[in-house]
């Protein structure tokens, strides 16, 4: 309600209706109260308090409606809010590969997994919901052959890291990462390329990934 059109009634009638109009947090206004009250003003200007008070009972529950449906919107789109977050490393005690053909990396373990969206029997990511994801993948290796890593969509290849065979270089490390826009299953995974090793021990090499926004 316009308080200032309240302070306008105001010069004209009693001030007992200020109690009336004001009287927001405070229900116990009694009717001998409101009959007083409305006595000393004019039958029009009664009227209009009249039909102010009621105005202001219908904000009043039109307000408490609408906080009830804000706080249904806000507990289902917390509801809906998917959470998916995964890390992974190598296991073994040594080299994995080289291999005649290209390879798909088992991160077998497992460091975290919410929302079970990563299989470490497969090494397969699939995506529970369409959404960009982030994904990265490190890796450690023996410099002495080469190392080629690459992470793929589905069957397409989204970026890759890789290094050179030498004899003066006794170790690599190296990495990769991208946003992917994944529609619901849609998978993801590292390949170790044909003829390529990488070193499984102590979680170096490792492969993680999380949802960044639904849809
Ligand atoms: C690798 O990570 C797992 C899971 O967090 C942990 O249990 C294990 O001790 C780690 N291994 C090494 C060698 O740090």
């Amino acid at each position: 309600m316009n308080r200032a059109m309240v302070l306008v009634f105001l010069l004209f009638c009693n001030p007992g209706i200020v109690q009336f109009l004001l009287a927001e947090d405070n229900p116990i206004v009694t009717e001998t109260e409101k009959t007083q009250t409305q006595s000393g003003c004019s039958p029009d200007m009664q009227n209009v308090l009249t039909e102010l008070g009621a105005m202001r009972e219908k904000v009043g529950a039109l307000e408490n409606r609408l906080k009830e449906a804000e706080k249904h919107i806000e507990e289902t789109k917390s509801k809906e809010r998917k959470r998916v977050i995964f890390s992974a490393a190598l296991e073994g005690s040594g080299s994995i590969g080289p291999f005649t053909t290209d390879t798909t990396l088992i991160y077998k373990k497992v460091l975290i997994n919410i929302g079970n969206a990563y299989n470490q029997y497969t090494g397969i990511f699939t995506a529970p919901v369409t959404g960009v994801y982030y994904f990265t993948f490190f890796y450690h290796s023996g410099g002495s052959k080469r190392t080629s890593l690459s992470l793929i969509k589905n069957d397409q290849f989204v970026t890759m890291t890789y290094d050179h065979q030498t004899s003066h270089d006794g170790a690599d490390n190296g990495g990769n990462a991208a946003f992917v826009q994944l529609q619901e299953g849609e998978q993801v995974f590292v390949r170790l390329g044909a003829d390529t090793h990488v070193w499984s021990t102590s979680n170096i090499s490792t492969f993680s990934g999380f949802l960044v926004s639904q849809g």
